[in-house]
């Protein structure tokens, strides 16, 4: 049995004064069904952090270095991380991929990375508009997931995230039977890989538009075990009802 994740990226967005936000989500959900995740930017961390003390509430980073310290101006480590209070991360995000031109063998360093130091890891995998059309769209997955995802110790600590490109804050979402393809073919590939028992316990979220009216809907589809949430996660009002269908 997988435990359901209700994961918020909050991507450039926030500063001290959206703190509140993780307040009135503690309030909101004080035994919440399901895991509840912010990752606010690497800034609000520790703050972050000290807000949901006490809380069922998880806080992670949207990135890492997979170097533990050095000379890297501008990056952060796993270790800082958890230093700051994170206890997760999200890896290979669509725009770390196109604005940071990180490929797959760097997202699977960070991984290995991540892992060592004690983070649940969330790869992202997804594919563009232009993939889709050429019917490539399980190639592209396949590729990722292979490249990007490292070899594992522990299936509870690994998440991979499907987010179709085309569907990150456009409004557009795959239709379920597009959702259970690939996830029913990124869970073949971990057991494939994994073995079955392993590869059963990775979960597997859908992001890219998930809104309170259709999260419903889309947590219905089987091996969709919750949401990487972008744009709906930014205040409690969005994100409650999204935490709930879970
Ligand atoms: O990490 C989150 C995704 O990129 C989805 O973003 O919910 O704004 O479409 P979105």
């Amino acid at each position: 049995m997988r435990l359901k994740l209700a994961a918020g990226n909050w991507k450039m967005n926030g500063t001290g004064g959206d703190l509140h936000v993780l307040t009135e989500l503690a309030q909101r959900h004080t035994h919440p069904a399901c895991e509840l995740l912010i990752c606010p930017p690497a800034t609000l961390l520790h703050r972050a952090a000290q807000a949901v003390e006490g809380a069922e509430i998880a806080v992670g980073g949207q990135d890492c270095h997979p170097q533990g310290n050095g000379a890297y101006t501008g990056d952060i480590s796993a270790q800082m991380l958890i230093d700051a209070g994170a206890s997760a991360v999200i890896l290979g995000h669509s725009e770390r991929r196109q604005y940071h031109a990180e490929a797959d063998e760097t997202v699977c360093a960070k991984a290995l990375a991540a892992q060592a130091a004690g983070l649940t890891v969330i790869v992202c995998v997804g594919e563009s508009l232009a993939q889709r059309e050429a019917a490539e769209t399980l190639q592209v997955i396949a590729g990722q997931i292979a490249g990007s995802v490292p070899d594992l110790a522990s299936g509870n600590a690994l998440v991979i995230a499907y987010e179709p490109i085309w569907a990150i804050g456009t409004g557009l979402v795959p239709d379920t039977g597009q959702i259970a393809e690939v996830h029913d073919f990124m869970r073949t590939r971990l057991q494939d890989r994994f073995g079955a028992e392993i590869g059963g316990q990775i979960r597997l979220l859908y992001g890219g538009s998930v809104k309170a009216t259709n999260a419903e809907e889309i947590f219905a589809v089987p091996n969709v075990d919750g949401a990487l949430v972008g744009g709906a996660s930014l205040t409690a009002a969005d994100f409650s009802p999204i935490v709930r269908a879970l």
